[in-house]
Parts: C-alpha cells; sequence; structure tokens
C-alpha cells in the first residue's frame, strides 16, 4: 500500500508538472486520491478522453448551430427566390402588355384602339344611365371622330350599343358629346332617323350604333353602351 500511494504520488507529479497550470484542482484531486495504480497510470489517458469529449461536444454543437443556420437560410433563400420568381414573372408580363399595346396601358376589360379605351358595357341601361356609369368608370359614352373608329367600333359588337349622340338640345341637330356636330362621312345611319313618336312622345333623341351604323331612339329605352376614355400613358 505504500508502495502504491508513492507510485500515485510519483505520477501525480509528474502530472502536474506536465499539466497547465489552469488544470482544476478536483481534478488534481482524484488522480493523487486514487489508490488503485491501473487507474492512476491511465490518467493521462481520461485527461485525453476527457478533452476529446469536450472537442466533440464542441464540434457537435458547432455543427447542430450550422445546420440550424443553414436550414433558416436555406428556407430564407427560397422564400426569397419564390418572390423575385413572382416579380419577375409580373414585369414579364407588363413588358409583353408594352410590347403589344405600347406605353398605353387599358384596364382589365377595357380594348385599346389608337390610345383610347373602350369599354363594351353588359349592362342594359337608359341613355343617362350608361352615359352616368361611363362617367363613373372615369370616362364617357363614345363620340367617334373618324371613319377608322367607326370602323372598329362596328367590328366590336354584335347588339345595338348607345354611343354619345343626341338631338335632344335642338330636333335634327346631331351632335356628339363635345359638341361637334354629326359628319355623315365619318359615322353614318342605318336608317336615316325619323324622330318617331308612337312609343314616346318626346321622340327619339338618342343614338345607337350596330354593325349596319347609327339609329335614333328613344333616350328612355335599355341598351348596352360603348364608354371611351383616354389610355392613360404609363
Ligand atoms: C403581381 O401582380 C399581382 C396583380 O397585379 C399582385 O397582386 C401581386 O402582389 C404581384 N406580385 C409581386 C410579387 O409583385
Ligand atoms: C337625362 O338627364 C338630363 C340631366 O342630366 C335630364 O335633363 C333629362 O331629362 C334626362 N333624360 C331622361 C330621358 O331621363
Ligand atoms: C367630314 O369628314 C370628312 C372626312 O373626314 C371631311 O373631309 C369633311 O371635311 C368633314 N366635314 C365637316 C363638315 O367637317
Ligand atoms: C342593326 O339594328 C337594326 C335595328 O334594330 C337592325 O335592323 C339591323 O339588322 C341591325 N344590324 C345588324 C348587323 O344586326
Amino acid at each position: 500500500m505504500e508502495m502504491a500511494d508513492e507510485s500515485s504520488d510519483h505520477i501525480y507529479l509528474n502530472m502536474a508538472i506536465k499539466q497547465p497550470r489552469a488544470q482544476r484542482p478536483e481534478a488534481q484531486q482524484k488522480v493523487s486520491r486514487s489508490s488503485d495504480p491501473s487507474t492512476a497510470s491511465c490518467g493521462w489517458a481520461v485527461w485525453l478522453l476527457r478533452a476529446l469529449s469536450c472537442l466533440l461536444l464542441a464540434v457537435s454543437i458547432a455543427l447542430g448551430l450550422l445546420y440550424f443556420k443553414t436550414a433558416k437560410d436555406y428556407h430564407e433563400t427560397s422564400f426569397n427566390l419564390d418572390q423575385i420568381t413572382a416579380e419577375h414573372h409580373n414585369l414579364s408580363k407588363t413588358v409583353a402588355d408594352w410590347k403589344k399595346n405600347g406605353c398605353n396601358q387599358c384596364p382589365e376589360n377595357w380594348v385599346l384602339f389608337s390610345d383610347v379605351c373602350y369599354y363594351f358595357s353588359l349592362d342594359k341601361l337608359t341613355w343617362n344611365s350608361s352615359r352616368d356609369a361611363c362617367v363613373s368608370a372615369g370616362g364617357d359614352l363614345v363620340t367617334i371622330q373618324s371613319s377608322q373608329e367607326q370602323a372598329f367600333l362596328k367590328h366590336q359588337i354584335n347588339a345595338l350599343h348607345w354611343v354619345g349622340l343626341t338631338d335632344v338640345v335642338t330636333e335634327g341637330d346631331w351632335r356628339w358629346l363635345d359638341n361637334t356636330p354629326l359628319n355623315e362621312s365619318t359615322a353614318s345611319w342605318g336608317k336615316t332617323p325619323d324622330d318617331w313618336k308612337s312609343e314616346d312622345p318626346t321622340g327619339e333623341d338618342c343614338a345607337l350604333l350596330n354593325k349596319t351604323g347609327l339609329y335614333d331612339v328613344s333616350c328612355g329605352k335599355k341598351y348596352e353602351c360603348i364608354c371611351e376614355k383616354v389610355a392613360p400613358v404609363i
């Protein structure tokens, strides 16, 4: 027993010299108190294993942190990628629209023709109510200013639509909403206006357009209409 104690003290001495000064006292005590020579003689191995397990622990914590950070980065990156893809899709669509329509961009369901947007309503309303609906949408009932415009409009419609033409102020003096008189080489009658009074004693003071041409009708009747507004320049 004396011998074992001596040898352990001897090893402890060696250890104390070899080990860094920062060695914790409790660790030193464990080694010095050990009365089993086999345990004492592999004290360096225990220290090495402890050091290795500490190192492994540190590495696995670091790897764990790295994994979470990478997973988070990946999630954020793929999220950003989705967003960028969506924005790219939107921009591509806008550029495609510009190529198709020039820089003038009509609202959805409005049709562009030479810098003017047209809306062909689906509601059947009186001439006054149709005009109100066009004004609410930021436009007015259409004023036809060229034979090309009339040809375009005739091509777009299959039924009678109200246009911005009326002789309500002076019977027989047909005027567009901008007060220009009707020029029959620009827009022509399908049937010569007759101000027929049998159904409506006030006569027929508002104009409809279909593929054939213009027709005079009582303003109180209900039809679809054509609105127009200047195309916004983007
Ligand atoms: C794409 O456009 C739509 C409709 O114009 C809009 O609701 C959406 O927020 C846009 N998306 C992006 C990512 O800009
Ligand atoms: C249309 O509205 C005007 C005023 O904006 C009014 O004077 C006229 O009587 C109305 N016509 C019909 C048929 O309702
Ligand atoms: C009517 O339109 C034609 C063709 O655009 C034009 O030559 C003519 O001068 C116009 N008439 C009036 C009175 O504006
Ligand atoms: C246009 O309307 C008039 C009057 O209702 C009708 O006689 C004519 O057939 C219509 N034209 C077409 C192409 O439908």
